[in-house]
């Protein structure tokens, strides 16, 4: 398959490596000819650590299937699949799609990589407005798999079936999004969390540290490898509804003090900044990132060798 990464930055390079992985042709574009340029050598440098973590067997030919290509009509001539992932900003979403929807040929499928703006945003007005969806990634995704389907109302089923398809086939993990709303799924829930750890840390119960060792040390461990639901059906003897009968007390009780629409605080957010600041410097953040990403490399090889 011929598929076209429209916005080389950040999350357009990564999306490269995916489909390159998968098997297919990539044609990388951006509006700047220099992002295009940076982007080839930072995915021969992720490549090269891909392929020392085990997680890939052929990176010359790997790389060899992404060309930078100068124009977005050279990069959507062939594709039956778009993965866009230009900057979080409707305006330019939906000049992008308009552009997109002009020069792709109608049977391809037009994704958009958005964190949080529902396709009906920047999709409405376009004569291929069917054809469109959200195919919104974790960064990196050719390390964290999962991707959040969305739709828009007017969003062809068939189209929402061929993106599944196509991240399906690429390794990835799609969940269905049924309907559309603000940050999706994974991003509400990420929200959520921090909307209450950093209420948390506001109210002086515990610091940066304290909370971010409860996660890793404690909740994340288990979230590596199941989620909250198979999490509470394991707690309770008797599976899901005891666990909820036995704690929703508890849980309700919790829940009314969560219940702040406020922004964050500039005071907590400088409180925090600094907690985190003499734990990491901040000339450190680069290195602790490139970290992060092996130490994620590590985890998925574990967990490849440990599927069923
Ligand atoms: N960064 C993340 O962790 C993450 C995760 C999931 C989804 N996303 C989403 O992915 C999208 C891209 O995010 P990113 O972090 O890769 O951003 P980025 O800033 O790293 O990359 C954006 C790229 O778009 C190019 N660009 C900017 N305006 C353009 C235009 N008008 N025409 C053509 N090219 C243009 C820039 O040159 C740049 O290379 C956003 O919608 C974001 O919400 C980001």
């Amino acid at each position: 398959m011929n598929i076209a990464i429209v916005g080389s930055g950040l999350v357009g390079q990564a999306w490269a490596i995916v489909f390159a992985r998968g098997g297919h042709q990539v044609n990388m574009w951006d509006g700047d000819p220099a992002a295009v340029k940076h982007a080839q050598t930072l995915i021969a440098k992720q490549v090269a650590d891909l392929f020392a973590a085990g997680l890939i067997t052929d990176p010359e030919g790997l790389i060899g299937r992404i060309k930078g290509v100068a124009t977005l009509e050279e990069a959507l001539a062939d594709a039956q699949y778009a993965q866009e992932s230009l900057p979080e900003r409707l305006e330019t979403k939906k000049e992008i799609f308009s552009r997109m929807d002009a020069l792709a040929a109608p049977t391809a499928v037009l994704a958009s990589s958005t964190s949080s703006i529902p396709a009906s945003a920047f999709t409405e007005n376009l004569a291929g407005r069917a054809r469109c969806l959200i195919a919104h990634p974790v960064n990196p995704p050719y390390l964290v798999p999962v991707v959040e389907i969305c739709g828009a109302p007017w969003t062809d089923a068939s189209v929402v079936q061929q993106a599944w398809d196509v991240m399906e086939g690429v390794g990835q993990k799609p969940v269905k999004i049924h309907k559309e709303l603000k940050g999706f799924v994974l991003n509400r829930l990420q929200g959520a969390l921090l909307r209450e750890a950093f209420r948390l840390v506001e109210n002086g119960y515990v610091d940066a540290e304290g909370l971010d060792v409860t996660v890793k040390e404690g909740l994340g461990l288990r979230w590596s490898f199941m989620g909250p639901f198979e999490t509470i059906d394991l707690n309770a003897p008797e599976g899901l509804a005891d666990y909820a009968h036995r704690f929703d007390e508890m849980y309700q009780a919790m829940s009314l003090e969560q219940t702040s629409t406020e922004h964050w605080s500039e005071d907590v957010i400088q409180k925090l900044e600094a907690q985190r600041r003499s734990l990491l410097p901040k000339d450190k953040l680069l290195a602790r990132r490139l970290w992060r990403d092996r130490r994620l490399m590590a985890l998925a090889a574990h967990k490849k060798s440990a599927e069923k």
